[in-house]
């Protein structure tokens, strides 16, 4: 053996001794454009969606025609999106929804928050829901299936449009760690009734918090609309009479009265309003969100750029197998999952792997409870809810009987025990992700059976 195949746990020289750092895409980007776009919105004193010039309407209008999508509107968070996506898609009391054990808990919560109840089904070598299991967890009560795709790679939607066709079920895809991927040359969330990105600070592009609902359903939309300010309609344009008004209320301020509400302008609404939540978005998200959007190709191409050079470095593998991919020119490039055939061994990789300079995300590293499994959702295996009923499993409309229990998805477990998370963002070179790839080699040459 020379003395380089000698691993750093070993005595060995390790492959990267000039530390990776750590990086997240969206932040890594912002510059002087971020900050000029917010001075100019602080400087307008304009920090209120509803204007003429309304910052998030423009955003609004630039992602719909980068998604090829009808309708988007920009909220407070990406759980906020998923909230009115689902309200959207009308979800609610007495209703279930399945959802995938391996998705950050704002997920179910979202669900919870709709008044229907999570159903947690398990994951497959995709890393995202598994289509079998899907199909056996649906109930006279299931009222939609939401998929996540996680860490950049597209799930397996087709099947799911497929099971969700077939039983007549609601589609809500979770695209907050999807910003920007496609699905089989269509933007990821454009194909089922509705989707959410986040914008938060961990995301591909970021607003530090924000999110996005959107659909190609204009009915949905109004629903999103609604979900997310209490007080719309604000204005229906077409059926005031704008000269009687304006000579009722000489100061009023036309301008602002006429904005836009989300992509709506000078339209109608069709469906009658209900009272939402409160998940406006400032202008100062909207002004941060225009630029990020703008950088958005920028960094998919340098992600994509990493992983390409990640997995054309590896050698066969021993003893592990790739994250199954159902779209790779979709997936936006920020992980690639490796599956070690057993759980002992992937420690012992994880374990090998920092010391030759890399550090993967692994279900088991230490640290601050992991909410992207389902084993960590305490709140919701012990369905604690925020009032002494008992909502939404003791609600009187709902007839269903789910129970949870922290080894209810053994294969979900299994996977994510023997997986490997590799991450590419921003802060890298092309040359770093090609030594975490001769790292994972060194290391499955010599732990590998
Ligand atoms: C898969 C997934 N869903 C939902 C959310 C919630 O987004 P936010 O933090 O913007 O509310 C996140 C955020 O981390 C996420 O990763």
């Amino acid at each position: 053996m020379v003395a380089e195949d000698k691993l750093a746990i070993d005595g060995g020289p390790p492959v990267i001794s000039d530390p990776i750092p750590f990086g997240v895409s969206g932040p890594s980007v912002v510059d002087e454009e971020e900050v000029e776009a917010v001075s100019e919105v602080l400087r307008s004193q304009e920090l209120f969606r509803y204007d003429a010039q309304s910052q998030c309407h423009q955003f609004e209008k630039e992602a719909a025609e980068l998604l090829g999508i009808g309708y988007t509107l920009i909220v407070t968070s990406g759980t906020a999106a998923l909230v009115c996506a689902m309200k959207g898609v009308g979800l609610g009391p007495g209703d279930e929804a399945i959802v995938s054990g391996y998705t950050y808990i704002a997920t179910p919560a979202a669900i919870i928050a709709t008044g229907a109840v999570p159903v947690i089904a398990e994951i497959d070598d995709s890393l995202g829901l598994d289509p079998y299991d899907v199909e056996k967890k649906i109930t006279s009560h299931t009222k939609a299936i939401v998929v996540t795709h996680m860490r950049g790679v597209p799930a397996r939607l087709d099947q799911i449009l497929d099971i969700a066709k077939r039983h007549g079920l609601k589609v809500v895809e979770d695209c907050c760690q999807i910003v920007g991927g496609q699905h089989k040359g269509k933007a990821v969330g454009s194909k089922s009734d509705a989707a959410a990105w986040s914008l938060n600070y961990f995301k591909t592009i970021s607003t530090g918090e924000g999110g996005m609902a959107y659909t190609n359903d204009r009915d949905v939309y109004e629903r999103i609309l609604y979900c997310s300010d209490p007080g719309l309609p604000m204005w229906n344009t077409t059926n005031i009479d704008m000269e009687k008004l304006r000579s009722k209320s000489e100061n009023m301020d036309m301008e602002k009265r006429d904005a836009p509400q989300g992509q709506f302008y000078d339209v109608e609404y069709q469906l009658e309003s209900f009272p939402g939540e409160g998940y406006r978005a400032s202008e100062l998200i909207g002004a941060v969100g225009r630029v990020q959007l703008g950088k958005l190709p920028k960094v998919l191409e340098h992600q994509r750029k990493l992983k390409r050079a990640f997995m054309s470095e590896l050698d066969e593998a021993r003893s592990y197998k790739h994250q199954y991919v159902d779209d790779s020119e979709g997936d936006t490039g920020v992980s690639a999952g490796v599956i070690v055939n057993d759980e002992d061994l992937a420690k012992g990789f994880a374990h090998a792997l920092k010391a030759e300079g890399v550090e993967v995300a692994a279900i088991f590293n230490e640290g601050i409870p992991d909410r992207h499994i389902y084993s960590a959702w305490e709140s919701i295996l012990n369905k604690r809810s925020h009032h002494p009923s008992g909502y939404p499993w003791k609600d009187p409309s709902y007839k269903g009987d789910v129970e949870y229990s922290k080894d209810m998805c053994p294969n979900t477990l299994n996977i994510l025990g023997r997986t490997l998370l590799f991450n590419f963002h921003m802060n890298m070179t092309e040359e770093q992700a090609k030594l975490m790839a001769r790292a994972l080699n060194k290391v499955d040459a010599s732990l590998g059976i």
